[in-house]
């Protein structure tokens, strides 16, 4: 007797907790499809719009801001090249910063994730994942020129440069240059020192995601921004500092004929905004979904170019200051890629007036300039690619940090043997001038044409006090693409004239060309593969 009513109580009390088990899960469904859009309810998010917005300027303003800008200038014209930087910055680099933004925001999602909700099925998924193995490919090389940085610092504190000349010092001493990229010769500890202190940087700052990056940024982009500042003001007060800025400011505009600097200026409003690499979606995923996406775009681009050009200054001035020391001519020192920050830069340092105390505490502070701008580029690249994997796959994010910082410093090790440079040059152009610019015709085409243009401004323009007109709709489906595809089309006729650079034909097939066939594969491999995210939209 007792038996069955102990068991009738039992059998009564289990239906009761299956029967409210069951509502949980209807409940639960209910909401997460009706209120937050089917996001797992537990996205993180910045802990304000000011730090998203930090973030995001954190990832756009790099070394692209201190030595690639102003070495572009210097080769496309001075103060000519401004105008197709301003215009690509107009018809390309806004449009494109609002519509990744904008996508992050509205899927809640990384990249491939995102562009797959964009699409039917899987149906662009790749054209997440491919950004995303192309930005690998960025962060692997980007973490050595920060691992020279760090060996600058270094060497800072000696001025060693100015012991041998500071070409030889960095082509020889530092990166131990062999004369061809198929002569590799061992690894160069100090560079794999610099490499392991970056990524261990990474990691720290990313290791608990938007959390930690929050806490990161607000040190790592004002700091840069204050030394820039001061640097300027030095620069500007030395001897010889205004012929510098008249080199700068002064157009060469038959340059302007040359479609080669129009190339060059659009290649440099994508580098510099950090747009088509699937970062600014994955930053703008952890926001709000009812965030202003075209005031937040507007604010991150104008600090970008801005800084550029502020950047501008103490490079040119610095140049003018050389000149009258040197004797040789703004315009012969022909300066190109890393030259500028490792050798012309450093050389006149040790030229400043004041001692060597002074001369020390400026190359410091350069350097540490370099070091805190480039940091949160690179740990957005790898932020881009984890958001990515987490949402696709379920992973534990604090695990795929550790992962992916792994085998991103694997990866760079090519780089720090003793053929790098060339690697890192083959692998910089093909990437940026080509594979990056291809993803933006077909990012373009994806959504100005088959989500549409439209709607996706409809979508931002309502959560926002800056509204945008179909000019928008304009850019993103005629002239961003065609400005794209004319880029793709003269980087093919310039790769098949000569070889680049007069690098051999098999390196360029398996740096170059290699490089952007494997982005793509893998991008088209992770699609097919089974992912969590997936089965929560079944669900
Ligand atoms: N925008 C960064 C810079 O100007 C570089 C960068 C490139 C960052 C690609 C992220 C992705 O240095």
């Amino acid at each position: 007797m007792v038996y069955s009513i102990i068991i009738h109580t039992l059998s009564q009390l289990i239906g009761l907790l299956a029967e409210i088990l069951y509502y949980y899960i209807v409940l639960r469904r209910y909401l997460q499809k009706n209120f937050l859009g089917g996001v797992k309810m537990s996205r993180e998010r910045w802990s304000s719009r000011s730090i998203f917005i930090l973030a995001a300027i954190g990832s756009a303003v790099g070394l692209g801001n201190t030595w690639r800008f102003p070495g572009q200038a210097y080769q496309n014209g001075g103060g000519a090249f401004l105008i197709p930087y301003f215009i690509a910055l107009v018809t390309a680099g806004i449009p494109l910063l609002i519509m990744e933004i904008a996508i992050g925001k509205k899927f809640q999602a990384g990249a491939p994730t995102a562009f797959r909700k964009l699409g039917k099925k899987k149906g662009f998924e790749w054209l997440g994942w491919w950004p995303l193995a192309t930005s690998f490919a960025i962060v692997a090389y980007y973490c050595i020129v920060m691992s020279w940085t760090f060996n600058y610092l270094w060497h800072s504190l000696t001025l060693a440069w100015t012991k041998s000349s500071s070409a030889d010092f960095f082509y020889g001493d530092v990166l131990r240059l062999s004369d061809s990229p198929g002569n590799l010769g061992g690894l160069n500890m100090p560079l794999v020192i610099g490499l392991v202190l970056t990524w261990i940087f990474i990691w720290f700052s990313i290791r608990n995601g938007v959390k930690s990056m929050g806490k990161i940024v607000k040190w790592t982009v004002p700091l840069p921004i204050i030394l820039l500042i001061i640097l300027v003001i030095r620069a500007l007060t030395l001897p010889g500092a205004i012929d510098g800025i008249n080199y700068y400011l002064t157009p060469q505009w038959d340059r302007l004929k040359d479609i080669n600097v129009w190339a060059a200026a659009y290649g440099q409003i994508f580098f510099s905004l950090s747009v088509l690499f699937g970062i600014m979606v994955a930053y703008a995923s952890f926001l709000p979904k009812d965030s202003d996406v075209p005031t937040n775009s507007m604010i991150i681009a104008f600090a970008d170019c801005l800084l550029s050009f502020v950047a501008g200054f103490a490079v040119f001035g610095t140049l003018g200051f050389l000149q009258q020391t040197s004797g040789t001519a703004i315009a012969d020192m022909s300066i190109t890629g890393p030259g500028l920050a490792f050798v012309t830069y450093p050389e006149a340092i040790a030229q400043l007036p004041g001692g060597l105390w002074i001369q020390v505490v400026f190359a410091f502070l350069f350097f540490l300039m370099l070091l805190t701008l480039g940091i949160d580029s690179a740990f957005s690249i790898v932020e881009g690619i984890v958001t990515g994997l987490v949402d696709k796959f379920g992973w534990d994010k604090k695990k795929t940090v550790a992962g992916m910082c792994f085998v991103g410093f694997a990866a760079g090790l090519i780089f720090a043997t003793n053929a790098g440079l060339y690697w890192l040059d083959i692998v910089d152009n093909w990437v940026n001038n080509f594979n990056l610019i291809l993803i933006g015709v077909f990012e373009c085409v994806v959504v100005g044409w088959i989500y549409s243009a439209k709607k996706l401004r409809n979508e931002f323009n309502e959560d926002s006090n800056m509204k945008f007109g179909p000019w928008w709709d304009f850019m993103i489906k005629y002239v961003t693409p065609l400005s794209l595809l004319g880029l793709n089309i003269l980087f093919l006729i310039d790769s098949f004239k000569a070889n680049y650079e007069g690098y051999a034909t098999k390196h360029l097939l398996i740096g170059g060309w290699g490089i952007v066939l494997a982005t793509i594969v893998f991008g088209f491999v992770f699609t097919t593969l089974k992912g969590k995210d997936l089965e929560e939209e079944v669900n």
